[in-house]
């Protein structure tokens, strides 16, 4: 199998685009319409924003009573993070790279009511991601993924979606799964994973 590594792969690039404000990827009424209503996200639970860039989706999840926990591998963006929401408690911040780094030794099991990917996940492993993401869940804990659909994006840019059987995958092994599209032709999709599901020990 032939591994395509493309610069999205190293922080140094997305430090560039976050030093020069040239990522973002705004979050509408809509999207956090759709995310509130599927999610039901609950004030005073804990969340894990996983590639939280500079903080805006963590921030809606504060402003919705939420402790959350965003990480991300661009020391820049975090940088950025921690300056722009340091007046709100409930946000911390930290550096973390999903696919080299082990995982963080604060995140133990059953951590999370709630894990959030949004646009991060090609980006990720996603196989090593998803049985991580799992581990740090509850057990009535959800996983909520936001990604580009790879076939529906312009040549050049796939790298940045997920192909659609991989979406299509995602479901699997999980009890719970429910998906809905946050465009008319299905190009930015949301995956909703719920157990419950056993510990797994370690
Ligand atoms: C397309 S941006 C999405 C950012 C944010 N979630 C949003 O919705 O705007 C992808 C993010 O994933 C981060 N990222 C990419 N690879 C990563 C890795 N291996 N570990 C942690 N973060 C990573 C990048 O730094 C970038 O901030």
């Amino acid at each position: 199998m032939s591994v395509i590594l493309h610069e999205t792969s190293t922080p140094q690039y997305w430090d560039a685009l976050y030093e020069a404000g040239r990522y973002v990827h705004g979050i509408s009424a809509f999207e956090c319409q759709m995310f509130r209503s599927y999610v039901d996200p609950r004030p005073d639970s804990l969340a894990l924003d996983a590639g939280c860039a500079r903080g805006d989706f963590a921030a809606y999840l504060g402003a919705w009573g939420l402790d959350v926990l965003g990480l991300d591998f661009s020391a820049t963006a975090i940088a950025q993070a921690r300056r722009d929401f340091k007046d709100q408690d409930h946000l911390v911040f930290d550096v973390h790279d999903f696919v080299t780094a082990p995982i963080p030794s604060g995140i133990r099991p059953g951590t999370f009511d709630l894990v959030v990917c949004r646009l991060s996940l090609p980006y990720l492993d996603p196989q090593r991601f998803l049985v991580d993401a799992r581990r740090w869940l509850k057990p009535t804990g959800v996983l909520h993924i936001t990604t580009h659909i790879t076939e529906r994006m312009p040549p050049g840019l796939r790298h940045r979606g997920l192909p659609k059987a991989a979406v299509e995958e995602l479901a699997t092994e999980w009890e719970h799964a429910v998906r809905y599209d946050l465009d008319g032709d299905g190009a930015l999709t949301c995956v909703v994973l719920r157990g419950p599901y056993p510990h797994p020990r370690r």
